[in-house]
Formats: structure tokens, sequence, C-alpha cells
């Protein structure tokens, strides 16, 4: 089978990358010929485990190619997978610019039957303004169009394509069941479950997934304010919740809020499209005020620890990615505590193990430092932000030399308090009570 995918931005380079490793011919297709030349000689522009691999392997194969050249990629498909952007406008709504754009140019090359796939996250409705537009600028085309949404994680979105929770498919003909079928007919029907649903029911699908998620994070970090009011402790709540199999351990980590190019947006245009439709989606509106509220509530726990005043501290920051193994720095929780410690007077010291170039590109007058230590040296606080793996494995004697006063916020709860009291540092978590004030203590405080 033959497929092109067009747009090689996060979305499109996975799928047509492991589509090809799944033994699928594919052709990948982008407007930057920068771009298109780079992917040719292996240049990956995003960093993804795996990813590199599969390119540099497929490529050799040839079983994935990458051009600038529509036509003759759609020409030749049996199905053409629209993967590119769908930024937030100005209102929030999803701008479908791209989309309709790349609907237009498929229309005029059409070849035969052919599938027209969005991957890119869209309102719901898009299928049928992206059948109108075929129609009316080839009315003889024979297609079909068909909503097939990703559900890659940045991070970990190779292993997410290739062992999905579920595959999902909006189509409306069984001509196009037929051909969705036969192109995921490598994966196991026992182990992943194919979903055929109409294209509306699979387009709000993908919206509610992340809206969902986005919830879940905001309720666990609400109740994890509750926890350090109360002497409870939020680890152990998430663990009581998840074993309940009707609410599931996923996403219950709280922290300094959501961030990244997928929640943020995809709320909002969800909260828009609600509104047009005349269906508020008032709980994840909520949602989205308290995420913001607690993004900039971070930084002012940077100040109480530091006494109430931050002006000429220095602070140390781990990690600026809005997530680990991911160079992406979009929405991240660290821009907005760094922005807001800065406009207090707060001389900001950096690092993070792959993000810093594009953290570079957002943020003015921070020391970018070479590893963990050289940010920790001379600070009043450290604040971890951003949960790497090579943070929890930190040599906290070492931190505590260098440091000018031993205190650590700890915003994704990757330490112990009992360990860091005992080396000596006021350590300060999320969800967690204070160390020093015995449990309960707070609570019959409150009720009394
Ligand atoms: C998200 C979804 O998880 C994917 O399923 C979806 O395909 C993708 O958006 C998309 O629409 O393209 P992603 O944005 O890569 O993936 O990252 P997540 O792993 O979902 O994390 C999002 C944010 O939530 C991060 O800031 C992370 O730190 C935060 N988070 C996540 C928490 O604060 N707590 C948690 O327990 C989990």
């Amino acid at each position: 089978m033959k497929i092109s995918v067009i747009g090689t931005g996060y979305v499109g380079l996975v799928s047509g990358a492991c589509f090809a490793e799944l033994g699928i011919d594919v052709v990948c297709v982008d407007i930057n010929e920068q771009k298109v030349e780079e992917l040719k000689k292996g240049i990956i522009p995003i960093y993804e485990p795996g990813l590199e691999d599969i390119v540099l392997r497929q490529t050799a194969a040839k079983r994935l190619s990458f051009t600038v050249d529509t036509k003759s990629a759609v020409t030749d498909s049996e199905a053409v997978f629209i993967a590119v952007g769908t930024p937030p406008r100005e209102d929030g709504y999803a701008d479908l610019s791209y989309v309709y754009k790349v609907a237009k140019q498929i229309a005029k090359n059409l070849n035969g039957y052919t599938l027209v796939v969005t991957k890119s996250t869209v309102p719901v409705g898009t299928a049928q303004e992206i059948k109108r537009i075929i129609l009316e600028q080839n009315p003889n085309a024979d297609f079909d169009v068909v909503s097939n949404p990703e559900f890659l994680r940045e991070g970990s979105a190779v292993k997410d394509f290739m062992h999905p929770d579920r595959i999902l498919i909006g189509c409306e003909t069984q001509r196009a069941r037929d051909v969705m079928g036969a192109l995921y007919s490598c994966f196991s029907k026992d182990a992943v479950p194919i979903l055929y649903t109409t294209p509306e029911t699979s387009e709000i699908s993908k919206y509610a997934a992340n809206a969902f998620l986005a919830m879940k994070i905001t309720f666990i970090n609400e109740i994890a304010d509750l926890c350090e009011q109360t002497g409870g402790n939020v680890q152990e709540v998430s663990k009581a919740l998840g074993m309940d199999a009707r609410i599931g351990k996923g996403f219950l980590n709280a922290g300094p809020g959501y961030g990244g190019s997928c929640f943020p947006k995809d709320t909002r245009a969800l909260t828009q499209n609600g509104r047009l439709h005349n269906a508020p989606q008032t709980i994840i509106e909520q949602v989205m005020a308290v995420n913001y509220a607690r993004q900039a509530a971070m930084a002012d726990r940077v100040v109480q620890a530091c006494g109430g005043d931050i002006k000429g501290k220095r602070v140390g920051i781990l990690g600026v990615a809005f997530k680990p193994e991911t160079n992406d720095v979009r929405e991240a929780p660290s821009l907005v505590i760094i922005d807001q410690l800065q406009a207090a007077g707060a001389i900001i010291s950096a690092y993070d193990p792959i993000a810093m170039e594009e953290a570079k590109k957002v943020l003015q007058d921070v020391n970018w430092c070479d590893n963990s230590y050289d940010a920790a040296k001379d600070s009043d606080i450290l604040v971890i932000v951003t949960e790497w793996s090579e943070f929890k494995t930190l040599n906290m004697s070492k931190v505590k030399a260098v440091m000018k006063r031993p205190c650590i916020l700890d915003l994704r709860n990757i330490y112990q308090s009992e360990d860091m009291a005992q080396l000596g540092f006021n350590y300060y978590a999320i969800g967690k009570s204070i160390p020093n004030i015995s449990s309960g203590e707070k609570a019959v405080k409150k009720l009394a």
C-alpha cells in the first residue's frame, strides 16, 4: 500500500515514519524545502526518542521518502493523510486554514479512489468541510474523507504509535473502512481495538480525550493544594484514586500545571467549538482558568520559600521543557515562572538537558548552565520544574555544597521530604505537608 502524509511536523513525521516501519510505502510532503532536504539526509527537526533510527532505516529501505511535490505524492497514493498544524487563532478557535489549503491541493491531484484522512487535531465538522471543498474543486473526484486522530505524546510518540491503546477511525463508507482496515492490519486485533465511528464522533473524541486528561491533572492539582493545607499527601491520594479501575492511575501526578503544544491549545479550541455549537464546555473553561492561575502561582511559591522577597536573589531552575524527553517549551510552566520571578527582581540560572536552545528563543537574561550543579551554584533556591530522569539522581550533598542556601522547591515531587530534611535542605514539595508540622495538626486547626 502506498500513502502520503502532508506536513512533516510532529504528528506527520512520526506517523509517516512509523507507517513505513510497519511496511507501508510512505511519501512525506512539506512545503519547507530546507526541511525536506534535511530530512532526506536523516536530519530530524524535532527531538523524539527512537525517531531518527526509524527515519534512517526506512529511508535506506526506500519505504520512506520526502518531497515538496504534493502533486506526484497525491497522484500515487491510495490514502493521503493531512497532518498540518492547527494552531490557535487569536480567538482560541483552531486555525484550519492550512488544512483547507491542503484539501484544495489534494482535490486537484486525486487520481482514482483515494482516502483523504485527517491526522491533524481538528474540530467537529472539519471532515464534512473538507469533503465540500474537494467536491467544489473537483466535482468528479472519487474519494472519502476519514478522521483518524493521533494520541501520541511528545517524548514517547514512537512507542505510542506502535502500541496504541486504540485506533480511532471515523468514516462514512464501507470502502473507506476497508482501506483503513488494510492500512492498520499489521496491528493484532486482539491487542489493539479498532473503533469505527462517524467522522464527527472521531473528531470530538480526540478533543474530549485531551480535555479529559487536562481536567484530571487540574483536579489532582487542586487536591494537592488541599493536602498542603491539611497535612495530606497527594502522591498517596493519587495512588488511592488510581487503584479504582473506574478512575485509572494515569495523569494524576500533581505539578505546576499542564503545558505543551496540545492541552492548552485543544482545551481552548474545544471550548470555542462548544460555544459555536451552543454546547458550552463549562468544566473545561474552568480547567483552563485554574491551570493558568496555577502556573502563575508557582512563582509565588518560590518567593514565599525565599522569605517573601526575591529581589536580587539567585534562583536555579532545573528543567525548562514542558515535560521530559522533549525539547518543546511551548506553554511550559517554566516560562511563566521565570518571567514572573524576573519581573520580581530575581536572577535566574537554568539548565535543561535538551530544551535550552528552544528556551533561548523565548527567554531573556537567563544564565544558561552546562549542568544541574552549575544551575544550583550560589543560588538561594533551586526549583525543579521538569522531572527529567537525570534530576532524580543528583548528588544532593554536592548540590547543597554549591548552593548559597540549602532550599529546594520540587514542583514534580521527585524527592522525598524526609530524605531532603535529613540532608539539611529546606524542602518544599507539591501536595505534601510542610516538614515539622505534624500530620493532621493543620486540618484540626482549621476545623476548630
Ligand atoms: C498530549 C496527550 O497526552 C496525547 O495523547 C495527545 O496525542 C497529544 O497531547 C496531542 O494531542 O498531540 P503531550 O502534550 O505530548 O500529549 O504531553 P502529555 O504527556 O500529555 O503531558 C501534557 C502536560 O501535562 C505536561 O505539561 C505534563 O507535565 C502534564 N502532566 C501530565 C501533569 O502535570 N501530570 C500528569 O500526571 C501528567
